[in-house]
């Protein structure tokens, strides 16, 4: 059924010469370059505005011979580039400032160098996206799909080998005998009248806004989103389909219809202490407020095994791996200090494990990242550390 309407639509659409509308305008040939500008630039001396000049490849000189202004085409494209960029600014800084705040390692919720990309890519989007459409809807004219001048031997010509110009019959200075004259004084090798193509009465002028092709195009719309409802929503939550789906399970941002407020994440209920965790009592309080306990772990090959390991991977990044303060980052971020100073080697253990748990000034807290055992491991070996720098003499005495 569709391929015999767009036939239909052909036919009508291609109907050859002669046609027996009312003449649409006048068109010439010419076989030069050189012929066409001048012919340009003479008709553009007259005083002529709605005519065209149509070439098989663009000719340089041609906007300066018809006096063409900038395309403003330009301006459409930075207005909605511009509307693209503060779009994404407002969507990023609602979404992730007002509406759905996340804590991501400490920054602002709203953040401008994140935004970046996203501002970036509404920009080209929306760019892209209004400018294709203005194309197609003002300078194309959608819907309507024609153009008189299509299916006649001057299009065929112009669009292989010669050069043509045309003059609209709604031009004010229009007057047939007189752009004849001008076409052929200028040299033309074919002078022609176009007519527009007859329409029967009741025709829609616009084949596309016909009802029979409106008809077939909703059709299509509505079985598509019919199947694709169908298919996305029912089908895929029918068994055997659904098996996958289904799993005794919550994510963290998912639904829960146990609990009353729907979340599935919860706050540990209060005044109750998760398993195997012990909280840290000095936690936020300052350094001379700690009460001194002692390191709860022996001092064994395995337990400074584990120091080390720990040490290496969380403390040396600023404070080296020798704890001297010379790591990669020393000079660049306020510098950490060495470890073997006077003052750590005569802090109590438990005031390392303070820094450690709490964080001191711009250094941050490892609470979460190093667990309590391996928090005291740490401290064991930065005591090996100390000794190897600052050995007393009596070390050195044979036992
Ligand atoms: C991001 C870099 C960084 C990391 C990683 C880091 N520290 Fe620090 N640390 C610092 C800075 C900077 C200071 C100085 C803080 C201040 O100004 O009080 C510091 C201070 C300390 C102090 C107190 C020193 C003093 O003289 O007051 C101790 C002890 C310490 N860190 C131990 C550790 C241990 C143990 C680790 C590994 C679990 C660690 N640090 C990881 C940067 C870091």
């Amino acid at each position: 059924m569709f391929g015999k309407i767009l036939k239909k639509l052909d036919e009508k659409l291609l109907k050859s010469e002669p046609r027996t509308g009312k003449l649409f305008a006048v068109a010439a040939l010419f076989d030069k370059p050189d012929d066409i500008i001048h012919a340009a630039e003479k008709v553009t001396e007259r005083g002529y505005k709605n005519y065209d000049v149509l070439t098989p490849y663009p000719l340089h000189g041609m906007d300066g011979a018809m006096k063409l202004k900038p395309s403003k085409i330009g301006w459409v494209a930075f207005i909605a580039g511009i509307s693209g960029t503060t779009l994404a600014f407002l969507m990023m800084w609602w979404m992730s400032g007002i509406d759905y705040k996340i804590i991501f390692g400490g920054k602002p919720y709203f953040n401008l160098p994140p935004s970046i990309p996203i501002m970036f890519e509404l920009t080209v989007l929306i760019s892209a996206i209004v400018l294709v459409n203005s194309l197609i809807l003002i300078y194309m004219k959608l819907p309507a799909n024609a153009n008189p001048l299509m299916d006649t031997e001057f299009i065929k010509r112009v669009t292989s080998d010669k050069f043509g110009i045309y003059i609209q019959a709604d031009d004010p200075k229009f007057n047939v005998d007189e752009v004849r004259g001008l076409f052929q004084s200028l040299g033309s090798s074919s002078v022609s009248n176009i007519n527009e193509a007859e329409y029967e009465k009741g025709d829609s002028k616009n084949p596309l806004l016909s009802l029979k092709f409106m008809g077939v195009v909703a059709g299509t719309c509505v079985v598509t989103v019919l199947v694709s409802y169908f298919v996305l929503q029912v089908l895929l939550f029918m068994p055997p389909f659904s098996w996958m789906h289904e799993q005794p399970k919550l994510l963290p941002q998912g639904k829960s219809n146990f609990f009353k407020d729907n979340w599935s994440m919860r706050r540990p209920v209060e005044g109750t202490v998760a398993r195997g965790f012990i909280p840290y009592e000095f936690k936020g309080m300052p350094d001379s407020m700690v009460v001194p306990t002692p390191n709860p772990l022996p001092v064994t090959k395995k337990v400074l095994e584990v120091g080390k390991k720990r040490f290496d991977t969380y403390c040396s990044p600023c404070h080296g791996y020798f704890g001297k303060g010379d790591s990669r980052l020393r000079g660049q971020f306020p510098a950490p200090p060495s470890l073997h100073t006077e003052k750590v080697r005569n802090w109590k253990d438990a005031n390392i494990y303070h820094v450690i748990t709490n964080g001191q000034n711009v250094m941050p807290s490892y609470e979460s990242s190093i667990s309590r055992d391996d928090r005291w491991a740490i401290i064991h070996y930065i005591r090996v550390l100390q000794r190897s720098q600052n050995a007393p003499d009596s070390d050195l005495e044979s036992k």
